[in-house]
């Protein structure tokens, strides 16, 4: 019907464009209505990225028009075509390719109309052919772009231009994946309409500037994966529309803000593998919207308890591995009724392991080896059975599991067996085959690594035993 419908369009446009030929004596195909100045820029910029060997020769009327360049849009302007989108790079099928020896043109920014500029995949050889941002001319585009996104460009080199805060319209601002060093320049703070700041993948250096206080419509900050140094800046705790802050895997040290406590739209907040201490702030219990939290790999400290974690509603996914927390695993956390994925590994953490923990509806990964926990695993074996590999406990040396537990093929992975238990199985069996028994169950829990080949077995000895026990 569509289709119909489109060539019954086509049918009209070509009885107009012949009637309008029958008026005016002469359909002028040839001329497009794309000045040559804009063309001539295009086809120019095209060129510095894919190669001269491109002149364009297979569009026809006009790159805007009946064949138009992949990656490339175009709009009317006082009716005149202008170039809008310039993707350059491996985004669509047939998009054009970088070339190895590639360059900005200055051609670029005489695009006055350019509203979104990507290139993905372009700048590529790392060693023989490297190329700088230019610092130049970008006021050009400053009435025009919203979009500005290098990603994937490991040749792509030097430092992000302070010239880049001209861009007063920029609504996202992406450089993810390439090879960027030096500071993040503080004129960014002056895109007072962004909404995306992905610098993220490069080899950024120097402290986050304190820049943040005009970038209220920011929703996504990312700068994660680089070399960033210093303390979180304090006007972080301007960006209350933020919804997901990322700075993982940087060398950030310091406190966590007191000034988190007003982001309270965040949805994801990642500070991971840093250097943070100083333990865990009040702040964090008021960020109501979190859904996922990572603070895993930072020497943070302090006591777990200090935190409501039943304002954390909407936590699904909460990573608190390796940070130096001490206490016991609150009983606040059985609150969080859509937590999915729970790791708590490799701190000290103390007390038993609540049971209830496994009432938690949505829980599909728990993760606490690496503690100090001590008692009897009391889960139930469904609980073991739906988690299978999914729950990690070993490495609590003062952790044991009830001899019920082993008897299924859900046994926890290293975790040695209740003694009291054992001493229960001899006490009420006989014979040889109970030691037996004893002394493969326990090698079974010590070397977690032979069960999946010793079970069965074990299985048949146990039984046995329980038989001959009857
Ligand atoms: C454009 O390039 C094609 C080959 O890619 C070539 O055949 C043609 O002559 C060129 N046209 C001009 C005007 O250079
Ligand atoms: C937070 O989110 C709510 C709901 O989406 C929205 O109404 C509110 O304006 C947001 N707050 C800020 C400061 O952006
Ligand atoms: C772990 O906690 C215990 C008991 O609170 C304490 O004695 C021990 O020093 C702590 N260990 C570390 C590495 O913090
Ligand atoms: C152990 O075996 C002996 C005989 O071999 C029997 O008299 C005794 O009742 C058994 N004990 C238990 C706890 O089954
Ligand atoms: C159980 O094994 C231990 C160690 O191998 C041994 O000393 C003990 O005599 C055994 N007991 C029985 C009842 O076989």
């Amino acid at each position: 019907m569509r289709n119909f419908k489109a060539f019954g369009h086509v049918i009209i446009a070509l009885f107009i464009i012949s009637l309008s030929a029958w008026c005016h004596g002469q359909v002028e195909l040839d001329k497009a209505p794309m000045e040559k100045a804009e063309k001539d820029a295009l086809f120019s910029t095209i060129q510095g990225f894919v190669g001269n060997w491109w002149n364009g020769s297979d569009l026809y009327p006009d790159p805007c028009g009946w064949t138009p360049i992949e990656g490339v849009s175009c709009d009317l302007f006082d009716g005149f075509w202008y170039v809008t989108v310039l993707n350059i790079g491996p985004i669509y099928e047939n998009s054009l390719s970088c070339a190895k020896n590639l360059e900005f043109r200055p051609h670029l920014f005489e695009l006055k109309h350019l509203k979104t500029l990507s290139l993905f995949k372009c700048f590529r050889s790392q060693r023989r052919h490297q190329v700088t941002i230019p610092n130049a001319n970008w006021e050009n585009l400053a009435g025009s772009l919203r979009s500005l996104e290098f990603r994937s460009n490991t040749g792509l080199i030097g430092k992000i231009p302070s010239s880049f805060g001209v861009l007063k319209k920029l609504q996202s601002l992406v450089l993810l994946e390439n090879g960027l060093t030096g500071e993040i320049p503080p004129e960014i703070g002056n895109l007072k309409k962004l909404n995306r700041l992905v610098i993220a993948e490069n080899y950024l250096s120097g402290h986050i500037p304190d820049i943040f206080t005009a970038l209220g419509d920011l929703l996504i900050l990312d700068l994660s994966r680089n070399s960033l140094s210093g303390s979180l800046p304090l006007t972080l705790g301007c960006l209350t529309s933020l919804l997901k802050l990322d700075v993982s895997n940087n060398h950030l040290e310091g406190n966590l803000l007191k000034e988190f406590a007003y982001l309270k739209n965040l949805t994801l907040l990642d500070l991971g593998n840093n250097r943070f201490s100083g333990g865990l702030t009040l702040s964090i219990q008021e960020m109501h919207s979190l859904e996922e939290m990572v603070l895993s790999n930072n020497a943070i400290g302090g006591d777990i308890r200090i935190l409501k974690w039943e304002n954390l509603h909407n936590l699904v996914s909460l990573d608190l591995s390796n940070m130096g927390l001490n206490g016991e695993i609150p009983e606040s956390i059985i609150q969080l009724k859509r937590l999915r994925f729970l790791r708590l590994s490799d701190n000290n953490l103390t007390g038993n392991l609540s049971p209830k923990l496994s009432t938690l509806p949505s829980l599909n990964a728990l993760y606490v080896s690496g503690n100090n926990l001590a008692g009897e695993l009391k889960f139930s074996m469904e609980f073991y059975g739906k988690m299978g590999t999914r729950f990690g406990a070993w490495n609590n040396p003062n952790l044991c599991c009830p001899l019920g537990a082993i008897a299924t093929s859900n046994v926890p992975f290293g975790v040695k067996p209740c003694q009291q238990q054992i001493k229960l199985v001899e006490s009420n069996t006989n014979g040889s085959d109970v030691n037996k028994t004893f002394y493969s169950i326990a090698s079974l829990c010590h070397a977690p690594n032979h069960f999946w080949w010793t079970f069965p077995f074990i299985m048949i000895l146990f039984l046995n035993s329980y038989i001959i026990g009857l």
